[in-house]
């Protein structure tokens, strides 16, 4: 039997995905002292997993070079591709939220820019709010941009609120919530069906018991 190759979203998402996957009775012993390595293979089970960011997950899925892939619910909704969506996976909770300075007035009509590492979906938001704002593309550490007068306020996703609060930034609006979902390849789904929905329906039965911390 042909290995399920799943690509997993390296990093905070990395270690709950690798808990889920493990009560759903897939084997993650290889992850366990991975040192730098990125692609692992099981001795017991016909399952292989790469480590890639999250923008990525969804390249290797559509590409058909991975089967499935977890990633967070803010990458699917910024970015278009080919996959089908098959499960909210319940981890990696947070949510898109509007945040600024404690000085900055959301009601107020001049037109604002929003710093962000997701235009389309801010570009959208904003939209449907029918409020025209200038969007400024960042890549990280977003929540600096209205301390240094780069922007009114950003758009981005909050977990513990602890990079809000530790740079002095509240939420004026929590837009969507956020969780990772288990996505699979156009061609995998036909070529690994029986394979792909085990896995599914163990990690359905994990989620409904609650049985992960
Ligand atoms: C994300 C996000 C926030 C932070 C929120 O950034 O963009 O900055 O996490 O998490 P918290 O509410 O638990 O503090 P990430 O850690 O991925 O780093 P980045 O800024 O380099 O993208």
């Amino acid at each position: 039997m042909k290995p399920l190759r799943i690509a997993l979203t390296k990093g905070r998402l990395e270690k709950q995905a690798v808990e889920l996957l493990t009560q759903a009775g897939i084997d993650c012993s290889m992850l366990a002292d991975k040192k730098r390595k990125l692609i692992f293979q099981s001795e017991q089970q016909p399952v292989s997993f790469f480590l890639v960011k999250a923008v990525d997950v969804l390249t290797y899925v559509k590409h058909g070079a991975a089967d499935i892939g977890i990633v967070g619910r803010d990458i699917l909704l910024e970015s278009s591709s080919s996959y089908y969506e098959m499960l909210d996976l319940e981890i990696g909770k947070c949510s898109f939220c509007l945040a600024s300075t404690p000085d900055f007035d959301p009601t107020d009509y001049r037109r604002k820019t929003i710093a962000t590492k997701y235009p389309n979906i801010t570009a959208q938001y904003f939209r449907e709010k029918g409020q025209d704002v200038e969007i400024i593309k960042i890549e990280g550490s977003v929540e600096i941009a209205p301390l240094l007068g780069l922007a009114d306020a950003i758009v981005d996703i909050v977990e513990t609120g602890a990079t809000l609060h530790d740079n002095g930034l509240v939420i004026y609006e929590e837009m969507y919530p956020i969780s990772a979902r288990l996505i699979v390849g156009k061609a995998a789904l036909k070529q690994k069906k029986v394979q792909i929905f085990n896995l599914i329906d163990e990690l359905e039965q994990v989620i409904k018991e609650g049985v992960r911390k």
